[in-house]
């Protein structure tokens, strides 16, 4: 599947790019430092929560996210490869050791659960999530999210619990173009209904 390969080959080339920076000191690899990334969480409380729970629905949840795919987002944040006028401001200043001990931090707690809001669509939502839409050939959300949207890391991220706002927003952001940091995403939005977005992404959030 070739978006498949070209993630694979950006991900790889970003780990391969990922230098130290000259003028620090010589790199024993860092082991994240939960207490540093406590100290830069700090800051993102506002928005995010102390402990990266259940804020306003509009700020992802990151408690239990896994720290790759949060790296990988606030290195995409910082470089403009993802948009967004808040996050590119506050990734700008977080060096990639920031980034390691904060996403430690987050991805340290534990996944909070969430719960369907929508009894009619959960029928729909399930059967997309673990069986796609044989018709236009969309796969099965499970087979990279894992069957309980744990994910699976490094690459996939945690949908499970999750506000269904945040996803729902997140695959029309895939679908338009604004979010186009994962070709594989983008190709899988692109398919779907508004009706198909909604009932998979409440689904997801009950899932746990
Ligand atoms: C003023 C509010 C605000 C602050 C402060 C803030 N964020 Fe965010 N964050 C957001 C919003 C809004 C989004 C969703 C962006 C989008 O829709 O693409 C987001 C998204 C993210 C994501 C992507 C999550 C995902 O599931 O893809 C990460 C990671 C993240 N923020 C980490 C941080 C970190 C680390 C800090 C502190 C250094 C921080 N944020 C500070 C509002 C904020
Ligand atoms: C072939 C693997 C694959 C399949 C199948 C897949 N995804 Fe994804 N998904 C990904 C990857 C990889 C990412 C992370 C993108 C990135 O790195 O920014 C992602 C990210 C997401 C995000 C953004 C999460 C966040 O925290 O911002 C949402 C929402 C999402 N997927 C929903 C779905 C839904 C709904 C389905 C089923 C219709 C689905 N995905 C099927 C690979 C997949």
């Amino acid at each position: 599947m070739k978006p498949f390969v070209a993630l694979t080959a950006t991900v790889l080339a970003a780990l391969v790019a990922a230098p130290a920076f000259a003028n620090e000191a010589a790199p024993a690899p860092a082991k994240a430092d939960l207490a540093k990334g406590e100290q830069t969480a700090a800051i993102c409380s506002a928005c995010h929560t102390a402990d990266g729970s259940r804020g306003i629905t509009a700020n992802p949840i990151l408690q239990g996210q896994h720290p790759d795919y949060i790296v990988k987002q606030l290195t995409e944040f910082k470089a403009g490869k993802r948009k967004n006028a808040v996050m590119n401001g506050m990734a700008a200043p977080l060096t990639e050791a920031d980034m390691k001990n904060v996403a430690a931090f987050y991805g340290s707690k534990k996944p909070v659960p969430g719960a369907a809001k929508n009894k009619d669509t959960l029928a729909l939502g399930e059967k997309i999530w673990r069986g796609g839409i044989a018709d236009k050939q969309v796969p099965a959300c499970a087979g990279c999210h894992g069957p309980a949207g744990a994910g699976i890391p490094a690459q996939y991220p945690r949908l499970g619990g999750q506000h269904t706002e945040y996803l729902e927003a997140q695959m029309n952001a895939f679908r338009s173009g604004e979010r186009a940091n994962s070709a594989q995403m983008t190709a899988i939005a692109a398919k779907m209904s508004d009706k198909e977005i909604k009932a998979v992404t409440d689904y997801a959030t009950g899932l746990r």
